[in-house]
Order: C-alpha cells, then sequence, then structure tokens
C-alpha cells in the first residue's frame, strides 16, 4: 500500500504574536500535523520554545502534533513533552546515549516515536532501530535553523531508507525536514519520503493559501 502522503508544517516560521491564527490557518489549509521544533541551544545553537507553549496551543487544534526534540539527552524531558500534548515525539540518534531506551520512555508515555539523523550521520547508524520507530527523520539540513537551503546529498539516504523500509515489508514513515518548498518537494517525494515538513515555504503573507497548494500537489501524487 502507498504510504500516506502528510504535510508537517513546522511552527518555527510561525508569527509568534499570532500563533492562535497561524495553526488555524494551516489546519483549515488542510495539514494534518504540526511540527513543533524544540532547540536547546546545545545540541543546535540557537533556542526556540518548550512544553509550556506546546501546552497553551494543544486547545487551539486536532492536529497531530509532531514535536521534533534537538535537545541533548532527550530522555529526561519525554514525559514531560508527551502530557504538554505531543502525539509524535522525534528524538535524535546523536543526542541519546541509550536510543533504546528513549523509544521505550516514548512508547511508555502513549506517544507515537520517531527517530532523526543529522546529515552526516550515515543511514547505516540508525537500521538496529528501524523496526522499533513509527517514523524515521532524516534532516535535509543542518539542524538549527528554519529558511537553510536543502542538501541535496541527503536524499541519497532518504532513497537508501525508503529502499531498506520497502525490502523489509515495514510501514515506518519516512520525513524530511529543512529547505522543503513548492518547486522542489517533488525530489524528496521521489526519493521515498512520505511526510514534508515545510516552515518558511508555508508560513507568511498567505499560510492558507500555500498550505492548500502544498495540500493539493500531495493529494495529487498521492492518488496518481
Ligand atoms: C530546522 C528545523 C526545521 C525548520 C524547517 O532545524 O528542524 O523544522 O523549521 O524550516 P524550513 O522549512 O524553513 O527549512
Ligand atoms: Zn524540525
Amino acid at each position: 500500500m502507498k504510504p500516506q502522503l502528510i504535510l508537517a508544517p513546522s511552527m518555527l516560521s510561525a508569527d509568534f504574536r499570532n500563533l492562535g491564527e497561524e495553526i488555524k490557518a494551516v489546519e483549515k489549509g488542510g495539514a494534518p500535523y504540526l511540527h513543533i521544533d524544540v532547540m536547546d541551544g546545545i545540541f543546535v545553537p540557537s533556542i526556540s520554545f518548550g512544553m509550556p507553549v506546546i501546552k497553551s496551543i494543544r486547545s487551539a487544534t486536532k492536529m497531530v502534533f509532531d514535536v521534533h526534540l534537538m535537545i541533548v539527552d532527550p530522555i529526561r524531558y519525554i514525559s514531560e513533552f508527551a502530557a504538554s500534548g505531543a502525539d509524535l515525539i522525534t528524538f535524535h540518534l546523536e543526542a541519546a546515549e541509550d536510543p533504546g531506551a528513549v523509544i521505550d520512555e516514548i512508547r511508555k508515555c502513549g506517544c507515537k516515536v520517531g527517530i532523526s539523523i543529522k546529515p552526516k550521520t550515515p543511514f547505516e547508524d540508525v537500521i538496529p532501530y528501524m523496526d522499533k520507530v513509527d517514523m524515521l527523520l532524516i534532516m535535509t539540513v543542518e539542524p538549527g535553523f528554519g529558511g537553510q537551503k536543502m542538501m541535496p546529498e541527503t536524499l541519497e539516504k532518504v532513497r537508501a531508507a525508503r529502499q531498506y523500509i520497502t525490502e523489509k515489508g515495514l510501514q515506518t514513515d519516512l520525513q524530511v525536514d529543512g529547505g522543503v518548498k513548492y518547486d522542489n518537494i517533488h525530489l524528496p517525494l521521489e526519493a521515498g519520503a512520505n511526510i514534508f515538513v515545510a516552515g518558511s515555504a508555508v508560513f507568511g503573507p498567505d499560510t492558507l493559501g500555500e498550505t492548500k497548494r502544498f495540500n493539493e500537489y500531495l493529494a495529487s501524487k498521492q492518488n496518481a
């Protein structure tokens, strides 16, 4: 069966002064996931937001909260992010001492599990966890900031991961994050990704319109 093609707008690029409205716009535009980037200033250079913000927007939408943790030693905070309203929690392989324990902790908290690798981390490193997670996130930029350019060399890993998932008969979702635009989304799609994070390409003067445009494209590809 063809995997479901999903748009996950990254809230990092939203206008925080009107966060509630921004979230309503991407929901109305048909985006099933809201991608929520948590940065600690150590694993990545920047600091974004944490539990209180997630908690306060939980009542604004029914979208799947796709929480992308860019923090060191993520096991410390899993239960708090789950309690804040996360549905899916993704941690970085590079940030965890014992990735298996983080996976167990996320499951214990009742959330779906995602694992992520940075551009320089080979796909092979994540293979031992592939049958234990719901989603693999392959970063298509160095994590830390929105608005960067997609690194085309990362798409080789997307191809390798999709081949692995197919060969093993797994149901694992394959997410890409970083530099996804309307005019290049076909590249990760062709490489085998099925969940597409887009921040700066979605949020802006016409958040609703851009969300719809992406969604219509993905729907046409889903039914093709
Ligand atoms: C980067 C974050 C991304 C970011 C994507 O570290 O993980 O989710 O918001 O932003 P764009 O789509 O603008 O590259
Ligand atoms: Zn992200």
